[in-house]
């Protein structure tokens, strides 16, 4: 069997592309497990510091969930395919940074797994969109939760209860995707953000995560709190000592992740 996701590095960045160029890399069962299977590996690769998400070809990014498995499927088995883990979650659940480069068609579950992501960088060329109402259905992989906590309740109902898409500039305007760069300069300038946020400590990489998307599910007096207690947390660290005396020193730190 040919493998779907491709698992690629420069130095401590890793990108994994989608491979099914000839389907738009629409997401299928294969296409899930083994991207959770490569995640599961990265996890444990302290020479990664960051992932890069992305779909091969020039067209697509993911055109949405692979449509030929819904067919004649039952809630049983839709259910059963939306085990946990799940992709969608990967920014919430995968303790490194996670980029989506988006570089094409970015469609139902294609734009459910970017919003999953921790950062959205998409091509100038690159179309949005929720369009599971034309197919009798709506969005399964968190667009309908992830959505209005990035674009608002009008702009998530607008995209949703139309199943149109939009371009990037417009998914720049509206909060769904963070940067926005011709299609040509794409690859490299998200892989050198990708490289600067993977040189800083691990460790304090994974607790600012923490932090920041906790305030996605906590009352605001909850996350300050909580943010009061991860950050006396990073006293307790080795790299919160390196940092700190690399400054003073006027050196550059060398973090252990410790
Ligand atoms: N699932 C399965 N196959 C898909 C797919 C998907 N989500 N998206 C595209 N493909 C397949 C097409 O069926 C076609 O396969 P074929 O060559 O065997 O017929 C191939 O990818 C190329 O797509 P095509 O439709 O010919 O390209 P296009 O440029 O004319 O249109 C899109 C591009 C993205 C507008 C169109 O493919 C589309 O609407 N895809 C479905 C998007 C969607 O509804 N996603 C949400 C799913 S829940």
């Amino acid at each position: 069997m040919t493998e779907t996701v491709l698992t690629t590095r420069e130095g401590r960045v890793a990108i994994l592309t989608v491979n099914r160029p000839e389907k738009l890399n629409a997401l299928n069962d294969q296409v899930r497990d083994e991207m959770l299977a490569a995640l599961a590996a990265l996890e444990q690769d302290d020479g990664i510091g960051a992932v890069v998400i992305t779909g091969s070809g020039e067209k697509a990014f993911i055109a949405g969930a692979d449509i030929g498995e819904f067919a004649g499927r039952t809630p049983f088995d839709q259910r059963h395919a939306m085990r946990t883990p799940r992709i969608f979650d990967v920014g919430a659940e995968f303790p490194k940074p996670v980029i989506a480069m988006i570089n094409g068609f970015c469609l139902g579950g294609g734009c459910e797994l970017a919003m999953g992501c921790d950062l959205r960088v998409a091509a100038d060329t690159a179309r949005f969109g929720q369009p599971e109402i034309k197919l009798g259905l709506i969005p399964g992989g968190g667009g309908t939760q992830r959505l209005p906590r990035l674009v608002g309740l009008g702009q998530a109902l607008r995209l949703i209860l139309t199943g149109e898409m939009i371009g990037a500039a417009e998914a720049r305007e509206i909060g769904l995707v963070d940067l926005v760069y011709p299609a040509a300069e794409l690859r490299a300038r998200t892989l050198e953000l990708a490289a600067r946020i993977a040189a800083f400590s691990p460790l304090t990489l994974k607790v600012a995560k923490e932090a920041v998307r906790a305030s996605q599910r906590l009352p605001i007096e909850e996350g300050l709190r909580y943010e009061r207690d991860l950050f006396c947390l990073c006293f307790a660290t080795a790299d919160k000592e390196e940092g700190v005396a690399a400054f003073l020193a006027k050196r550059d730190p060398v973090w252990t992740g410790r």
